[in-house]
This record gives structure tokens, C-alpha cells and sequence, in this order.
């Protein structure tokens, strides 16, 4: 059972990249997290360019393909989702209609220092991934005020919290086998 990561934030110290470790250590037996780390490398969308989209995109549709399903942790940008990460979306969406991203099971979690949480990115995000035709997780996980949410380790000092991200995960690991 394969789960692949992609990240929304490229800040080195990223709330974001926590809250992805946190998961990593509360993924059930016999799941697996690979985070992508090509996020950085893929340029800008251009239907021109979709003959020729370059190694990121490859990449990037490889990996999504070889996974069972897909784990966003984003951040808001400006009441939605980072751009940066719209855009690695809106390549992974091509070439329609079967692209990697059709009925791939997906889930959203994220985290920010404000105290609304990532309500509105992850709505957006939602409202996109159902545009293109994932399959998604209804359960999402927000954390907010992050600055304060982690330990040392990078666990979430917020048990309930801790609780439904280990939920979240179970659940996706238990569909993302399921067929579409
Ligand atoms: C933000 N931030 C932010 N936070 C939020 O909760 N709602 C928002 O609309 C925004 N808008 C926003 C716009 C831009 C351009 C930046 C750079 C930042 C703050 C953001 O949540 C904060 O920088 C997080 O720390 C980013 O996530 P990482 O990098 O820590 O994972």
C-alpha cells in the first residue's frame, strides 16, 4: 500500500513538512509514505508545452500512477491553495480524460499558524480534485495555530488532533486498495 505525499510548501522550515512527518509515524502496518519531492523542479502549466511537458511532469505522473493514493499537506495561500501546487495539479490533470489523477483515492490535511485552519485551501482544493476526477477522502485534517501544535519530536502535542490524523490514515490505507 503505497501513499504519496505531495507537499504544498516549499519553506524550509515548513509547518507543512511536520505535519507530514507527524503522519509518516502514525501510518497503520503495512502502508507506505513516499513523499515527492519534485514540486520545486515543475514548470509552469502551458498547454504548448504538453507534447513535450518535461522530466518533472513525467515524474511527477509516474509517481502518482504507481500509487494507491495520494496524500495533499498544503498550506493557504491567500484563502486557497499555494500555486505552486495548482500547478503541479493542473499537469498531473493532463492528458485528459485519462490522466494518473482519475478515481485515485485522495485526502487533504494541512496545517497554518492562523487560528481558521486551512479551511478555505482545502475547500478550494477539494472543489478542484473533484474537477478533475480524483476519488476523494471525505475526512480532512486542519491544524491550526501550528506554531504550537508540535513537540520536539514533531508529534502533535494535541491528542484528539493526533487521533483523527491516525484515522484519516487508516482509512485511506484500507480504500486505496479498493477498486475505483
Ligand atoms: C500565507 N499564510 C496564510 N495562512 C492562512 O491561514 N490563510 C491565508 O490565507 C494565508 N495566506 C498567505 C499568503 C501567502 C502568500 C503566504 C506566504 C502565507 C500564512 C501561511 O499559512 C504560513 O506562511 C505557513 O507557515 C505556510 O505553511 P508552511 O510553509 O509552514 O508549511
Amino acid at each position: 500500500m503505497r501513499i504519496l505525499a505531495i507537499l504544498g510548501s516549499l519553506r524550509r522550515e515548513s509547518y507543512n513538512r511536520q505535519l507530514l512527518g507527524q503522519a509518516a509515524a502514525l501510518l497503520p502496518t503495512g502502508a507506505e509514505l513516499i513523499e515527492w519531492d519534485g514540486l520545486r523542479a515543475v514548470p509552469p502549466f502551458s498547454e504548448d508545452d504538453e507534447q513535450d511537458p518535461g522530466a518533472a511532469v513525467l515524474a511527477l505522473r509516474s509517481a502518482i500512477a504507481a500509487a494507491d493514493a495520494v496524500l495533499v499537506v498544503t498550506p493557504e495561500y491567500n484563502a486557497s491553495i499555494p500555486g505552486q501546487l495548482k500547478n503541479a495539479l493542473d499537469w498531473a490533470s493532463r492528458p485528459f480524460p485519462d490522466h494518473v489523477l482519475r478515481d485515485k483515492l485522495v485526502a487533504v490535511i494541512g496545517a497554518t499558524p492562523s487560528p481558521g485552519g486551512t479551511a478555505r485551501s482545502q475547500a478550494d482544493l477539494r472543489k478542484v480534485l473533484v474537477a478533475i476526477g480524483a476519488r476523494l477522502l471525505d475526512a480532512e485534517v486542519q491544524v491550526p495555530h501550528a506554531y504550537q501544535q508540535f513537540d520536539p519530536a514533531g508529534q502533535l502535542v494535541d491528542d484528539a488532533l493526533r487521533r483523527r490524523l491516525e484515522l484519516l490514515l487508516g482509512e485511506v490505507t484500507a480504500r486505496g486498495t479498493e477498486a475505483a
